[in-house]
């Protein structure tokens, strides 16, 4: 039985499936995207997290998201039961020929792309909406004064926000209130400089979720930061991944992963981590 734990709401799958490989540059394909959200939802997985840009730069817009809206039309288990979390701010454009991650924080952007948002995944209401991306050009209160008008309007029924410091959180926290659910930033092994951002959620009652939990795939990273979860692996016999994921979950019942995969045999290996227990000697040796 997997791992539930409460964001906000909704109770869900601590372990959830990052779908952003799947239409993303370098992905493996529509029915290889689908078979990967199937294979995760198939053992158990209740919570997946897209985004409005998830798509490839130039190509068609939106894709992660009509991926995930087709991936659960096909799925013959209880789509009831599963949170589909999307975000709006970033879009993809290309930079001296490679694509990169731009931001559009203006308010009428975030409210069009909402909507937009919604119509992609077949639903009236979003489970949750977050803000992708503080965008430097926009002041951080209108940006997120837009999210609270999507909540408003029922466009979506509980907000995020990703990317975030201490301070925006609690410019969000003072204009959303209790719609305010949960913090999407970045952290793993890696990236370690949003613990700030993961004890102050702890305090005020919010899920940190934690993005790129594995590290990401698209920069290469410092390898020797996963040797000590390599040896527990070893220890256990279980993939070092499973262990960055146990140990990140052990860090508060607000901890939420989304690992990313480009085919259901890693999303699967990642999913069994929340059945991984870590003595409190691994963990202190993990850090
Ligand atoms: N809010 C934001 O700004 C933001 C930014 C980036 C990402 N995200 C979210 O975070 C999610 C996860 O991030 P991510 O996809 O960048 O990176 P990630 O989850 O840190 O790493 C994904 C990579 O790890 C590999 N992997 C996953 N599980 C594995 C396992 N059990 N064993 C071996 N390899 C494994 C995958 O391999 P294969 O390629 O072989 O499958 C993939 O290459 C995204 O999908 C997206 O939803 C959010």
């Amino acid at each position: 039985m997997a791992l539930f734990r409460n964001l906000g709401p909704f109770s869900t799958t601590a372990i959830g499936h990052g779908e952003m490989p799947l239409t993303i540059e370098n992905n493996r394909g529509h029915e290889v995207g689908i078979e990967t959200l199937h294979a995760s939802l198939d053992a158990g997985c209740r919570h997946i997290d897209t985004a409005w840009a998830y798509y490839c730069s130039g190509g068609e817009e939106q894709t992660g998201e009509k991926l995930v809206r087709e991936a659960l039309e096909t799925w013959k288990g209880p789509k009831d039961e599963v949170l589909v979390a999307t975000k709006v701010g970033h879009f993809r454009n290309f930079t001296d020929g490679r694509p990169t991650w731009d931001v559009d924080g203006r308010p009428e952007n975030l409210i069009r792309r909402g909507k937009e948002s919604a119509l992609a995944l077949g639903v009236d209401t979003i489970d949750l909406l977050y803000f992708h991306r503080p965008d430097p050009k926009v002041p951080y209160n209108e940006s997120v004064e837009a999210i609270k008008q999507l909540v408003d309007e029922g466009v979506a029924q509980e907000a995020g926000i990703s990317n975030a410091s201490i301070e925006q959180i609690d410019i969000a926290r003072g204009i959303l209130g209790d719609k305010l659910v949960a913090v999407q930033n970045q952290y793993s092994p890696i990236h370690l400089e949003t613990q700030d951002t993961l004890d102050y959620c702890a305090k005020v009652g919010l899920a940190f979720v934690c993005w790129s939990p594995l590290g990401g795939y698209r920069h290469p990273y410092d390898e020797t930061k996963f040797d000590p979860f390599r040896e527990v692996a070893a220890a256990h016999g279980v993939s070092y991944q499973q262990v960055v994921l146990a140990w990140e979950l052990a860090k508060g019942d607000h901890m939420f992963v989304i690992p990313g995969a480009h085919r259901p045999e890693t999303i699967l290996d990642s999913l069994k981590a929340d059945q991984l227990e870590l003595t409190p000697e691994e963990l202190a040796k993990l850090g």
